[in-house]
C-alpha cells in the first residue's frame, strides 16, 4: 500500500505517519506538506530517513505541483489532513482556510481520480454540524450540517465536494468526522497544549467566555485508529463520525491541567468571548463502533497527567515553537526554504 498523506507535518497527520510506519511496516507513506506555521519536520524528526517514507514540499492547492506528483507514481491511497485548523485563525482572515481547505481539497479530488486512486479519505471535523444546546443528542453522521465559524464552512465546503465527486465521479471517497483531539505534538495554539505549556511557564491561562463551552475530547492515537479502519474496511460514499464520548466543559480541562500540574488556579484567566463560539460538540460514534468495530484506548481526565509530562518533557519542542524558532530545522535539514524548488523530495524514494 503506497499512501499519500498531506499535512503530515502537522499534529494528527504526523500521529499517524508514526502510527502507520510502525503498524504497517511494509506501506508506503508519502507526505505532501506546505510547511505553514503549523507544519513542522521536527514532529517527524523520528521517523526521517525510514524506509518507506518520503516528503514532499508542496501545496494541496498547487493544481500542477499535484497533478505532477500523482502522475509521477501512483498512490493506492490519499488521506487529506491538510488544512488550516485553527477557528481563532479563520475569524482574522478566513481567506487561507478556502484557498487550501476548499480549493486544495478540490485539487486533490481532480488529481485523485486522474490518478485512479482506491481511496480518497477526507479527515474532516464534528465542528461541520454546528453547535449543540445542552440537552441534544450527540451529532449523527444524518445531523445537519450548520457550520458557524469560517473554519468550520470550509471543511463543510469541502465534504461537500468530496460527496459530489463520489456521487458524480464515482470516487471511492468516505469522509471522517472527528470531535477534539489531544495528544504530542499537537501546536500550542490550541486549547489543551496552550494552557499545558502556559502553565508550565507560570503564565495566565486565557479562557474564553464563562467556560462553559463543551468539546468531546479523543486522543489523537484513537483518531489514526479509526482512520485506520476506515481506510481498510470502510464503504466509499459513506461519512463516519470519530468521538470518544468525553464531554466536558472548558473549564474541567483547565482546572484538570492545573492539578496535573500542581499549578494554582489563580492562573485562570477570563478574557472575552470567540466571536461566533460554538456551546457543545458532542459526537455519537456508533456507527464506526458497530459497523467497523472500532473502540477508542483513551480517557481525557485519566491520561492528562501523561499528556502533561510528556509536554514537560518535550518543552525544547514546544518553547522553539512558541518563540517562532522551529522554521529552522527545515532550513538544516533541507536547505533555504526560500530556495527550495517546487517539489524537494527527501527520504527513501519509494516510487
Ligand atoms: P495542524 O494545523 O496541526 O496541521 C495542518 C498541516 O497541514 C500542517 O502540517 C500544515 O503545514 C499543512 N498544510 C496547511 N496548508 C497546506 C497546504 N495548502 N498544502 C499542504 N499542506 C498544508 O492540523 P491538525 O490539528 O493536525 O488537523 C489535521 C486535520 O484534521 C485537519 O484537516 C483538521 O480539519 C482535521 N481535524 C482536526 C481536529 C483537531 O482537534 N485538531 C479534529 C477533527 C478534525
Ligand atoms: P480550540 O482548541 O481552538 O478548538 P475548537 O475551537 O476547534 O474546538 O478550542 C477549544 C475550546 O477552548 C473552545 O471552546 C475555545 C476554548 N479556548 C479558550 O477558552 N481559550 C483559548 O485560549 C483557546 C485557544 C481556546
Amino acid at each position: 500500500m503506497h499512501i499519500l498523506v498531506t499535512g503530515g507535518a502537522g499534529f494528527i497527520g504526523s500521529n499517524f505517519i508514526r502510527y502507520i510506519l510502525t503498524a504497517h511496516r511494509d506501506w508506503l507513506i508519502t507526505n505532501l506538506d506546505k510547511l505553514t506555521y503549523a507544519g513542522n519536520l521536527e514532529n517527524l524528526a523520528d521517523v526521517e530517513g525510514r524506509p518507506g517514507y518520503t516528503f514532499v514540499l508542496g501545496d494541496i492547492a498547487d493544481r500542477a505541483q499535484v497533478g505532477e506528483l500523482l502522475g509521477k507514481q501512483h498512490f493506492d491511497a490519499i488521506i487529506n489532513f491538510a488544512a488550516e485548523s485553527h477557528v481563532d485563525r479563520s475569524i482574522l482572515d478566513a481567506s487561507p482556510f478556502i484557498d487550501t481547505n476548499v480549493c486544495g481539497t478540490q485539487v486533490l479530488l481532480e488529481a485523485a481520480r486522474a490518478g485512479g486512486v482506491s481511496r480518497f479519505i477526507q479527515v474532516s471535523t464534528d465542528e461541520v454540524y454546528g453547535s449543540l444546546g445542552p440537552g441534544d443528542p450527540p451529532f449523527t453522521e444524518e445531523s445537519p450540517l450548520a457550520p458557524n465559524s469560517p473554519y468550520a464552512a470550509s471543511k463543510a465546503a469541502a465534504d461537500l465536494l468530496v460527496r459530489a465527486y463520489h456521487r458524480t465521479y464515482g470516487l471511492p471517497a468516505i469522509i471522517t468526522r472527528c470531535s477534539n483531539n489531544y495528544g504530542p505534538y499537537q501546536f500550542p495554539e490550541k486549547l489543551i497544549p496552550l494552557m499545558i505549556t502556559n502553565a508550565l511557564e507560570n503564565k495566565p491561562l486565557p479562557v474564553y467566555g464563562d467556560g462553559l463551552n463543551i468539546r468531546d475530547w479523543i486522543h489523537v492515537e484513537d483518531h489514526c485508529r479509526a482512520i485506520e479502519l476506515v481506510l481498510l474496511n470502510g464503504r466509499p460514499g459513506e461519512v463516519y463520525n470519530i468521538g470518544a464520548g468525553c464531554e466536558l466543559t472548558n473549564l474541567d480541562v483547565v482546572r484538570a491541567i492545573l492539578r496535573a500540574l500542581g499549578r494554582p488556579e489563580s492562573l485562570i484567566t477570563y478574557v472575552p468571548d470567540r466571536p461566533g463560539h460554538d456551546r457543545r460538540y458532542a459526537i455519537d460514534a456508533s456507527k464506526i463502533r458497530n459497523t467497523l468495530g472500532w473502540v477508542p484506548r483513551y480517557k481525557l481526565q485519566e491520561h492528562l497527567p501523561e499528556l502533561a509530562c510528556w509536554y514537560q518533557e518535550h518543552s525544547a519542542w514546544w518553547q522553539r515553537i512558541k518563540a517562532g524558532e522551529y522554521r529552522r530545522y527545515y532550513d538544516v535539514q533541507y536547505g533555504q526554504r526560500a530556495k527550495a524548488s517546487p517539489q524537494q523530495e527527501k527520504g527513501s524514494d519509494s516510487a
